[in-house]
Order: structure tokens, then C-alpha cells, then sequence
């Protein structure tokens, strides 16, 4: 399939960036050594990363009628994201993430504004999107009860269903039997499913009613067939810049190379996420389906 069409429900957000040398203690001032403003948002990055992959790519969503709104909006355009089903809401701020990158690693906290105004109703009016789709995606930085709307109208129409689960929370069982794949760390399963987070990434996927893909950082990731079978996949080795929005980018090539089969998707959806980490912000360092394929042909080179 080579433009598989691909409707992402999500969050869009301004990444506020700030870089430091290491994160803060509690109650301390730390001088930062930059401060960049990126697009940003688990939904808006997945959909811009699946299409730089090829992907034809719809995002149903909002954002706020303020400047932030209009400059998201515009960029997604530019990144060949159809956004029609983006609706622009007054009385509510768009979507802000404040990051703090130290130390090879990250701290967010979300301010989500408009994106919580995207509801049920909002996606049912736009269930075209969900129903013409080869394959729907979703995190959740929207309410919950328009990501069930979403993965319902999904069910019924047999298309698979990816969810991100994250920011973490735990999933109501009826949310859980509609999902085709779930995509979390080992800490966002644990608390999707309400158990103990210090129980082993194996043991917590056993748990789990519906087939599960977790990431594993730079371990790589592990994933269930469905069939009881527990599979590994390697990471590809980077020095990491940023790893904002690697899993996005990781959900999305999942969703862009699911027609390929679950081990080949779960392949290309690592090395997509660790050439994304090596540019900062979440979505500078997305790759595209050429840059993608470059990468893993250097990688087959070297291992040889
Ligand atoms: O997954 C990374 C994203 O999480 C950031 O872009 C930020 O907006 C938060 O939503």
C-alpha cells in the first residue's frame, strides 16, 4: 500500500522548550541554556510523522482562535496534514507542553486548553474521516470519551484502531476490547490496566486484553502477536539529541507500515523513532520514507 490512508484523533500543542544542564530539584532556579518554541502534540506529531512517511494523513482535533492556534494549523498545511477536521474553539487557549530537556531525556507537563474540546459529538461529525480511513491512530491528551467514540465508530467499520496511551490513565475495560493494538511503555501499561507498576514489561503485557506493543526506549520494544508469542525488537543505536515525540513518530510508522505485518511495522517503527531523536523538538527530526530507508540500508552496511 503505498498512501495508506491514516486518520489520527489528538492533541495539538506549542511545545514551549526549555534546554538545561539538568533538571531542577524541587523548589530550585537553575539557569536554562536555550529556549525554543516547536510545534508539538502527541496527535499533531503522529500525523505530521506518518506523512513524512507517505502517508495520507486526516487530524481531527482543535486548537484555540489565538496566534498559536493559527501558526499550528498553518504548519500541519505545510506538512501535508489535511486539517478540516481541526475545529478552531473560542473561550479556550490552544494546547501548551512546557519541556525541560536535560540529561538525554525530558519532562512535560501539558496545559490542554482546546484539545479538550474535542468531543464525542465533535467526532461523530467528523466520522467520515474514521470511516474512509485504511487505519485510525489515538493518544490521550483529548477526553477519553471521545477516543472510545472514535475507537466504537472504528470497530464498526473494521478498521484497526492504535492507541497510544499516553499521557497514562486507567482505561475503562470497554475501551480496551475495542483497541486493535495498544502502544505504551512499560509504566503507561501498568497504569492502563491498573496494576503495579514495578511488575515485569513481560508479565504486564500478559495482562493485557488486546494485543500489545510497548517501547522500551533504547531497548527497542516488545511486542505480543496475539497469539500468545512475546516477540523483541532491537533498537537502532543514535546519539539522541531530544527524544520529544519518539514515540509519536514510532506510533505513526507503526500506522504507515502496518500492511507490511506486525514484526517488519514494529522494525521500521524503531529506526523511525531513533532517527527522530536526533534533532531537537518533537517533530524537526521525523524522518521521511526515503531518509527511513537510507538509514536502515547504513545499517544493514554496517552490520555487515
Ligand atoms: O509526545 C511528545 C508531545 O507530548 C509533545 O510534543 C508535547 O506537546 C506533548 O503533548
Amino acid at each position: 500500500m503505498n498512501q495508506p490512508r491514516i486518520t489520527v484523533i489528538g492533541s495539538i500543542n506549542m511545545d514551549l522548550v526549555t534546554s538545561a544542564p539538568r533538571f531542577p530539584q524541587v523548589g530550585e532556579t537553575l539557569l536554562g541554556t536555550d529556549f525554543r518554541q516547536f510545534m508539538g502534540g502527541k496527535g499533531a506529531n503522529q500525523a505530521v510523522a506518518a506523512a513524512r512517511l507517505g502517508a495520507q494523513v486526516d487530524l481531527v482535533g482543535a486548537v484555540g482562535d489565538d496566534a498559536f492556534g493559527r501558526e499550528l494549523s498553518d504548519g500541519l498545511v505545510q506538512e501535508n496534514v489535511n486539517t478540516d477536521g481541526v475545529a478552531t474553539v473560542s473561550g479556550r487557549p490552544t494546547g501548551m507542553a512546557n519541556i525541560t530537556v536535560a540529561e538525554g531525556d525530558n519532562h512535560i507537563i501539558v496545559v490542554s486548553g482546546a484539545n479538550f474540546a474535542v468531543t464525542p459529538e465533535h467526532i461523530r461529525q467528523e466520522a467520515q474521516r474514521i470511516i474512509e480511513a485504511d487505519i485510525v491512530m489515538a493518544q490521550l491528551e483529548t477526553p477519553l470519551d471521545a477516543v472510545i467514540e472514535a475507537a466504537k465508530t472504528a470497530k464498526q467499520h473494521g478498521k484497526p484502531f492504535i492507541l497510544n496511551p499516553a499521557p497514562a490513565q486507567k482505561l475503562p475495560q470497554e475501551l480496551l476490547e475495542l483497541v486493535t493494538v495498544l502502544t505504551p511503555n512499560a509504566y503507561e501499561l501498568a497504569i492502563s490496566l491498573g496494576l503495579s507498576a514495578e511488575m515485569p514489561p513481560e508479565e504486564l503485557i500478559r495482562h493485557s486484553p488486546c494485543p500489545v506493543v510497548m517501547t522500551l526506549g533504547a531497548e527497542g520494544a516488545l511486542f505480543s502477536d496475539g497469539k500468545g508469542g512475546l516477540h523483541r525488537q532491537a533498537s537502532f543505536k543514535v546519539t539522541p539529541v531530544d527524544t520529544t515525540g519518539a514515540g509519536d513518530t514510532f506510533n505513526a510508522a507503526l500506522a504507515r507500515y502496518w500492511h507490511l505485518g506486525l514484526q517488519e511495522a514494529v522494525k521500521l517503527a524503531c529506526a523511525a523513532a531513533a532517527i527522530s531523536v536526533t534533532q531537537a523538538g518533537a517533530q524537526s527530526g521525523m524522518p521521511s520514507e526515503k531518509t527511513l530507508r537510507q538509514f536502515l540500508a547504513e545499517q544493514t552496511e554496517n552490520a555487515n
